[in-house]
């Protein structure tokens, strides 16, 4: 019997993230994936990225679902993500090296968009000219991660100038696709201001053409191969990237991703509607981080966000960039549960808050007319000088890194969980208290009716 029949687990499932990104959701899917066939990417780029430890080994993803680590399974980077063709030869040769098998086991859309050269320019040089102008972030620069998803993704909406997976194995289209949009691409550059190095078509057909060769037996139609698998009894689990509140329509626009992030992004960036999803897994980080700029109404500027810095080792995993750091927002969280429909939550980084004599949870916004709101503003104008309403909690000394039940937990860690299932209203179901495999527990009952 499949596992999930077995465990009345509804067969398709999500994982998403419900802050800013980087709550553990590679850790998560990982520990997910035994249950499922397939795990799908639905959107963003090589901007995410996953860290796994396996043992003593760590696993910096960026392209590739976690399920490349576990033996068996179908791993797909659907038609929503835009892929950088050797960012992701890279990662497979990384992989490779580390005797992790790449095979059949892992297929790409022919649909998915392509990220050029160029579009990192693009992408940087947006940034600078934005930098240079507000001389600050935050100020219209948006803080991205240069590897060139908005630009990808304005080239996919734009149509003409785009380029998918499928095209890199057709050289003659190739070049002839190259031929239109090199020309047009160096005079929207130099509009940037940038340092512009002539686009010769035939160069990058060439080297474009080379990585579709190595890609082609990966590449293929993934909306008929997901449900071919879904018809065939298979159980698929969808893996987000980024998190619902980069979401470009659901976010904080502008300080965003240029892609459906939230679980709203699964049936246009897979092919599969959303009603066959049965289970959303929300990731939530005990605390609040973010990178880049943006409205984040708990952000600790001072000597307790330094330490759940240093605590939590947050920097990222994509550009090492320091995180910002806060307490944990409930109203955005909230928000976040409700976009996407997260069933349960799994609560990540927890003992990362031992050693604090209290803890705060943000519970609402206080305008900057004194009003209090208990709803999320995904528009980065409108929550301009928001400040956080907070409960207080008490804190526990202990470390959680080697509890592997939730009665292991000291009781505070177990109040502060149930705080959040009253607050949200979904149950925490899975606790994570340190990097590795097993430092993650379910819970089947409710923190709140232990509390
Ligand atoms: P972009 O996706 O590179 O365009 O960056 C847009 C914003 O999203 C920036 O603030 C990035 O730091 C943020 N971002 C994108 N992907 C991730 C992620 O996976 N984790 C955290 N932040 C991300």
């Amino acid at each position: 019997m499949h596992p999930n029949t077995h465990h009345s687990v509804p067969p398709h499932a999500a994982v998403v993230g419900l802050q800013w990104g980087d709550e553990g959701k590679g850790k998560i899917v990982d520990l997910l994936t035994s249950r499922y066939d397939c795990i799908v990417r639905y959107n963003g780029g090589a901007n995410a990225g996953h860290t796994v430890q396996v043992g003593t080994e760590r696993y910096a993803l960026h392209l590739i679902p976690s399920g490349i680590l576990s033996k068996g399974k179908i791993n797909i980077v659907g038609n929503g993500v835009v892929v950088d063709p050797e960012k992701l030869l890279d990662e497979v040769d990384g992989l490779r090296k580390r005797g992790v098998h790449v095979g059949e086991n892992l297929r790409i859309s022919d649909r998915a968009h392509v990220v050029m050269p160029y579009h990192k320019e693009q992408d940087a040089a947006l940034e600078e000219l934005l930098e240079k102008k507000s001389g600050k972030l935050g100020a219209g620069q948006i803080g991205t991660t240069r590897r060139g998803i908005g630009p990808a993704y304005s080239d996919k909406v734009r149509r003409s100038t785009a380029l998918r997976m499928g095209d890199l194995l057709d050289h003659a289209l190739l070049l002839r696709k190259l031929e239109t949009i090199c020309g047009l691409r160096m005079a929207e550059l130099e509009a940037l201001g940038a340092n512009v190095t002539p686009l010769v078509p035939r160069e990058l057909a060439d080297r474009f053409a080379a990585a579709g060769e190595r890609l082609r037996p990966h590449i293929t139609d993934t909306v008929y191969l997901v449900h071919d698998e879904i018809r065939a009894g298979r159980h698929v689990l969808f893996e987000g990237a980024n998190a619902c509140l980069l979401d470009i329509d659901h976010g904080t626009f502008p300080y965003v991703t240029s892609s459906n992030c939230s679980t709203l992004g699964i049936p246009s960036g897979s092919g599969v509607p959303g009603r066959m999803i049965g289970k959303v897994y929300g990731i939530m980080k005990a605390y609040s981080t973010r990178v880049g700029g943006g409205p984040f109404v708990t952000e600790l500027l001072n000597e307790t966000g330094e330490r759940i810095r240093k605590r939590g080792r947050e920097y990222g995993t994509t550009t090492g960039r320091p995180r910002r750091c806060g307490w944990l927002d409930l109203v955005a969280v909230k928000y976040s549960v409700m976009v996407c429909g997260a069933d349960a939550i799994a609560c990540t980084l927890l003992d990362v808050l031992s050693g604090f004599d209290e803890l705060k949870i943000c519970v609402g916004y206080q305008r900057p007319d004194g009003t209090i709101t208990d709803r999320f503003i995904p528009d980065a104008e409108r929550m301009t000088g928001f400040t956080p309403v907070y409960e207080t909690l008490p804190g526990w000394e202990r470390e959680l890194t080697a509890c592997t039940d939730r009665d292991d937990l000291p009781r505070e860690a177990q109040s502060y969980l149930a705080f959040v299932e009253k607050f949200v209203g979904i149950p925490v179901e899975l606790v994570s208290v340190g990097p590795e495999r097993t430092q993650t527990f379910e819970s089947n009952q409710r923190f709140a009716s232990m509390a």
